[in-house]
């Protein structure tokens, strides 16, 4: 296992980092989450909302989340205990703490209903069944209570013990080799989909954008799947940078993790849209249960179709795993790190704790169904808690503390490497006494001082008035 500098656990090859983040941001959010919020919120005017926030806030905000966490080399809060000692900012990391708890409860009981689903098409149980039944099969899963209660205790337990067998050996391993069939297979699926008779509806819902649709709520709920999606706002993205190697191109990744995220969720919604709208689904009509009651018409539809949905439900699992470490990581290393509790107890804490708060988002089809507020059940409630409200408050404050707390030069290093590569190339200087050393260093500064001037122009001024403005609209406070 490789050792950072100050000992700790630490990640590898370059693609190792690559996949580690994007194993992060890849999950249930891009292919259970956005087809339902994309439905629920009237279609193509949504989605580019949501790229338009990808862009300008989400990516912003990871890479300052990357800076924070390589920069203090520690877990989200203890991070800004060591930059910014004795101040109030290490409560953004009691922020994050407190999403990741609440994320990892509701998370896994989509990841429970996927593993479920693998059972189910390992027994050929949609064999023959039209669209009606695959969704009364849905249903009477999703309302029975047990079952999908001990599916999700099944799914903690495993992030637990991936969680446990740490960074390296337990994340970067199952993160490098599974993804890329997922997007394959997600290919195939839309492929299928939209060959089906009456599908391209559902492009035209994906892609032409309606702005009559588009209202306070609905932006708010683009940036909440935007920040979700991509992993970013709760101090996931500090945790795994604090295991970055120096060598990281931090933008870079930040750029590739943000593009793979949008091109998969968009995959999954040229899967879902024409199949629903060749089944005479209503785009609106999924809710969380979406993909579980149209995916199986699809691979019924398709050659192969036993294998196929066999193969998809088992890598989103997968796919759900390598995001739920992520988040269930953000806690142990935090227990672990601060309070000096060792990694077993610190792991097992954080089970207990999930598996209680996560047994009431289970329950909200059946025990507890009736309670919440206004047509929101618990789960729902949780989930928008997280999404809509902290997590761009968590991404709101990380820009601030990258933009105006941290010390520029810091930020700086950080993100041109300056601080490593102004030492190698002084050493090649220093060996070679190369004329052309002082040339190139020129060079490599003046590309990485042009995305740097950007990326402190939003993270000081767009990104937090964009949050500011979006939340303020939301609540009614403020009218846009
Ligand atoms: N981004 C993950 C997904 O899309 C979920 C996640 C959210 C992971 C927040 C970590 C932090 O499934």
């Amino acid at each position: 296992m490789a050792l950072g500098s100050e000992g700790r656990d630490g990640f590898t090859s370059r693609f190792g980092i690559v996949c580690a983040a994007a194993g992060s941001a890849i999950g249930l959010g891009n292919i259970w989450r956005f087809p339902y919020v994309v439905g629920e919120s009237g279609g193509g005017a949504f989605l580019l909302i949501y790229l338009a926030f990808v862009l300008m806030l989400g990516i912003p905000v990871m890479l300052s989340e990357f800076v924070i966490g390589r920069k203090a080399k520690r877990n989200a809060y203890g991070a800004f205990r060591k930059i910014a000692p004795g101040t109030w900012w290490p409560l953004v990391g009691v922020i994050g703490i407190v999403a990741a708890f609440v994320i990892l409860a509701f998370y896994s009981t989509i990841a429970g209903w996927t593993l479920h689903y693998v059972y189910l098409s390992v027994a050929n149980s949609f064999k023959g069944l039209g669209a009606l039944e695959v969704t009364s099969v849905f249903e009477a899963f999703q309302t029975s209570g047990g079952l999908p209660l001990m599916w999700q205790m099944i799914f903690i337990l495993l992030t637990a013990v991936i969680v446990l067998s740490g960074v390296k050996k337990g994340i970067e391993k199952y993160s490098k080799i599974l993804m890329p069939f997922l997007v394959l297979l997600l290919i195939s699926l839309s492929v299928r989909a939209i060959t089906l008779p009456g599908s391209m509806g559902g492009l035209h819902f994906l892609f032409n954008p309606d702005f009559s649709k588009i209202n306070a709520a609905v932006i708010l709920g683009a940036l909440g799947q935007a920040f979700f999606s991509l992993s970013i706002g709760m101090g996931a993205l500090i945790t795994y940078a604090s295991y970055f190697p120096d060598r990281t191109n931090l933008s870079a990744t930040s750029f590739q993790v943000s593009i793979a995220d949008v091109l998969i969720a968009i995959l999954a919604g040229v899967a879902i849209f024409p199949a629903m709208f060749a089944l005479g689904m209503q785009p609106e009509e999924g809710g969380p249960g979406l993909i579980f009651m149209v995916l199986p018409n699809v691979f019924q539809a398709m050659p192969g179709g036993y294998l196929v949905a066999v193969a998809f439900f088992v890598l989103l699992a997968i796919a759900a795993l390598t995001s739920s470490i992520s988040i269930m990581e953000v806690v142990v290393a935090f227990l672990s790190e601060e309070l000096n509790i060792k990694r077993k107890s610190a792991t097992l804490i954080t089970v207990i704790a999930s598996a209680f708060v996560g047994m009431f988002c289970t329950l909200s089809w059946s025990t507890f169904e009736g309670v919440g507020i206004g047509d929101r059940n618990i789960f729902d409630l949780l989930d928008f808690t997280a999404s809509n409200v902290l997590l761009p408050l968590g991404g709101l404050l990380i820009v601030v503390f990258v933009g105006w707390y941290m010390k520029q030069q810091a930020v700086r290093d950080e993100l041109t490497n300056m601080g490593v590569l102004k030492l190698v190339v002084f050493m090649i200087g220093w060996y070679t006494k190369d004329e052309r050393t002082e040339e190139d260093r020129a060079r490599f500064r003046a590309i990485r001082i042009r995305i740097y001037a950007v990326f402190m122009f939003i993270v000081r001024f767009i990104a937090p008035i964009a949050i500011a403005i979006i939340f303020l609209n939301a609540i009614g406070l403020i009218r846009i």
